[in-house]
C-alpha cells in the first residue's frame, strides 16, 4: 500500500512535537497503522529555529511553501498547527479539504469560532477532520465520545479544561496567594502566556466546551451564547470561604442535558472535596462524562505541552490510516440550549459590603423573600480600616435567576450596602 504522506503547517510547540514523534516512532506507528506513515514536509516561518529546537532533518523543510503542499497530490493528511483564527488559517484549512486531503488540527479557537464550514466541508467531501488535540491536549475525550460511548446517551460533560487557570487557583488555594501573585508565578513558571486573557476569562475553556457540546449533544453554540465567567475576580477570601464548606474553587466547564435542553456554562464553581474534580490540581485537566447507561467516568491528564498535545495528533493520524470515514457521534441536533440561569445549584455567594448594622439581616431577608433556603452564613472578614465586611452565604439548591432577584432587592432596600457585585459561585457536589 502507498505510504500515508503527512505535511505539517507550523512547527512550533505542538507541530514540532508531532514531527518528533512521527520521526522517532515511524516504524512502530506504521505497524499500528497497517501502512507506512511518512512525514514528507513541514511549512514553518522560522525553519532553522525549528530544526534546532526539535532536532529535525533539514530535508523536511525543502519545497515547503503552503501553496506547494496544497498542490502536492501525494499529501494525504495536513496537520494544521499554526494556531489562531485568522482568515489565512481558516482559508488554508478549507483549501486542504477542497483538495481532498484529510485535516488534523489542535486549533480549538478556529474550530469553535469559525469551524462550521470546516466541519461541513469535511463531511461533504467524506474526509476526516481530526481534532483530538484541540480539547484538553493529551486526554482522549473526542475519540472517547466518538468511539467508546456510541452505545450511550451522554447526559453531562463537565471538567477542568484550562490548565493555566487551574494552576493559578491551586496556587491561591495552597499558598494563600492573591490572584495577582498567583498569576505572576504562573507566568514565571511558563504556564501563562504574556497575554493570558483567554485563559483567565474562560475563553479558552469555552472553545473546548463548544467543541464538546457539538460532539456530545449535536448542539451548535457560539461564544456569545455560552454563559461564561472567568477567574479574574476570585479573591483570597473567596478561596477561604470555599475551604470552609469543604470545597475548592475551580474553573468548570459544565454541560447537562435536562428534558431535551442542554444547560451549558463556563464559570468558577466551588467543587466539594468528595468530587474528584476538586483534587485535580496545578496545570492538570480533567473531564467528567456521565452516560445514561454507563454512568460516571473521569479522564485526567495533560491538557497542554509539546509531545503531550502532539500525541493526540499522531493518534488521529493512525486512526485515519486505519479507519477511513467514521460517522459522527451525534448526526442531528435534537436539543436546544437551555437558559443556564434557570438551572438549580446550591450556591456560595460572597458579599462585599459596607460594615453597617443590619447588613446581614437585609441580605438574608432578601434571599429568603425569593424562597431560597440558606444552608450557612459564614463568618465575616472585616477590613476595619475601610469599614468593609466580606462574608459568604451557602444556599440550598436555587436558580441564578432567583439570586439575581434577591440582589436587586438588596440594592432597593439599602442602596449603600453592597460595594461590589456579589460573587455567585455554583457549588458542585
Ligand atoms: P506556536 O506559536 O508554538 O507554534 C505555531 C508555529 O506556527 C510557529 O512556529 C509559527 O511561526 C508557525 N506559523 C505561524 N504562521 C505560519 C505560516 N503562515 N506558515 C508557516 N508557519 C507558520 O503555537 P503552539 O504550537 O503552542 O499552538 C499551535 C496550535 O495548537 C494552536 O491552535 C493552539 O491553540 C493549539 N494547542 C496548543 C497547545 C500547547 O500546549 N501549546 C495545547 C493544545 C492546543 P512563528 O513563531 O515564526 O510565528
Ligand atoms: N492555554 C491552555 C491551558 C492550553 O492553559 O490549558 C491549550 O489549550
Amino acid at each position: 500500500m502507498k505510504p500515508l504522506n503527512i505535511a505539517i503547517l507550523g512547527c512550533g510547540t505542538v507541530g514540532g512535537g508531532v514531527a518528533q514523534i512521527l520521526t522517532q516512532q515511524k516504524e512502530l506507528l506504521s505497524k499500528r497503522a497497517g501502512r507506512e506513515i511518512n512525514l514528507k514536509v513541514i511549512a514553518e516561518l522560522k525553519p532553522q529555529a525549528a530544526i534546532e529546537r526539535f532536532g529535525l532533518d533539514q530535508k523536511f523543510f525543502e519545497h515547503n511553501s503552503i501553496g506547494e503542499i496544497l498542490d502536492d497530490p501525494d499529501i494525504d493528511i495536513v496537520i494544521e498547527t499554526m494556531g489562531g483564527k485568522s482568515d489565512f488559517v481558516h482559508n488554508t484549512c478549507l483549501e486542504v479539504l477542497k483538495r481532498g486531503k484529510n485535516l488534523v488540527t489542535a486549533n480549538k479557537a478556529l474550530l469553535a469560532e469559525r469551524g462550521a464550514d470546516i466541519f461541513q466541508l469535511a463531511a461533504d467531501n467524506k474526509l476526516q477532520l481530526g481534532y483530538e488535540a484541540a480539547v484538553c491536549g493529551a486526554i482522549p475525550i473526542i475519540k472517547g465520545i466518538k468511539e467508546c460511548f456510541t452505545g450511550d446517551v451522554i447526559e453531562s460533560v463537565s471538567g477542568i479544561m484550562n490548565g493555566t487557570s487551574n494552576y493559578i487557583l491551586t496556587q491561591m488555594q495552597e499558598k494563600g496567594l492573591d490572584f495577582g501573585a498567583a498569576l505572576k508565578l504562573a507566568q514565571e513558571n511558563g504556564y501563562a502566556e504574556a497575554d493570558p486573557s483567554l485563559d483567565l476569562n474562560g475563553g479558552d475553556a469555552s472553545h473546548k466546551l463548544i467543541l464538546l457540546l457539538k460532539l456530545a449533544f449535536g448542539l451548535t453554540v457560539s461564544m456569545d451564547e455560552l454563559s461564561r465567567t472567568g477567574i479574574q475576580f476570585i479573591t483570597k477570601n473567596d478561596m477561604d470561604f470555599a475551604k470552609e464548606i469543604n470545597a475548592s474553587i475551580k474553573l468548570i466547564c459544565f454541560a447537562k442535558l435536562v428534558d431535551n435542553q442542554v444547560y451549558a456554562m463556563v464559570r468558577p464553581m466551588a467543587v466539594k472535596n468528595d468530587n474528584t474534580l476538586s483534587n485535580v490540581n496545578y496545570a492538570v485537566n480533567a473531564v467528567r462524562l456521565d452516560g445514561k447507561y454507563s454512568k460516571t467516568h473521569f479522564l485526567i491528564g495533560k491538557g497542554a505541552g509539546s509531545t503531550e498535545t502532539a500525541m493526540s495528533i499522531v493518534s488521529d493520524i493512525v486512526f485515519i490510516a486505519r479507519h477511513g470515514e467514521v460517522p459522527a457521534y451525534n448526526e442531528e441536533a435534537k436539543y436546544t440550549l437551555g437558559d443556564s440561569k434557570k438551572l438549580s445549584f446550591p450556591y456560595l455567594i460572597s458579599f462585599k459590603t459596607n460594615n453597617l448594622p443590619g447588613t446581614t439581616g437585609v441580605i438574608t431577608t432578601a434571599i429568603g423573600n425569593q424562597g431560597i433556603n440558606i444552608e450557612t452564613v459564614g463568618h465575616n472578614r472585616l477590613d476595619d480600616q475601610n469599614g468593609i465586611a466580606d462574608f459568604p452565604i451557602e444556599t440550598e439548591e436555587c436558580t441564578l435567576e432567583a439570586i439575581e432577584k434577591a440582589v436587586a432587592e438588596i440594592r432597593k432596600l439599602k442602596g449603600d450596602l453592597l460595594i461590589d457585585e456579589p460573587k455567585i459561585i455554583p457549588i458542585l457536589h
